[in-house]
């Protein structure tokens, strides 16, 4: 699936996604060496995939890890996300992602 990236800088990055190989977003965007750091290894404890959707792709519900997550996480917005707790799908087909402000 064909998803966009837009760095922190402003510039947008379109990223093919594999469907079948079980990985989130936010590992996708280390494999193709965009700043997304995923300290936790996708665990949803340390919001350095937080990113925003800009597209109004439906998305999974978050879970109750992610939520607990996003309270703590600074720059938080009505769109945040955790990159890695979204699984690439095809319903992420044509996802416009913003990586958010780093907080450290
Ligand atoms: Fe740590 Fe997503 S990689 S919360």
């Amino acid at each position: 699936v064909l998803i966009t990236v837009v760095d922190r800088h402003g510039e947008a990055h379109e990223l093919e996604a594999p469907t079948d190989m079980n990985m989130n977003l936010m590992e996708v965007c280390k494999s193709y060496e965009l700043p997304v750091k995923g300290t936790c290894g996708g665990m949803a404890l340390c919001s350095t995939c937080h990113c925003y959707v800009l597209s109004e792709t439906a998305l999974p519900e978050m879970g109750e890890d992610e939520e607990d997550m996003l309270d703590q996480a600074f720059f938080v917005e009505d769109n945040s996300r955790l990159g890695c707790q979204l699984r690439i799908t095809e319903a992420l087909d044509g996802l416009r992602v913003q990586l958010a402000p780093e907080a450290d």
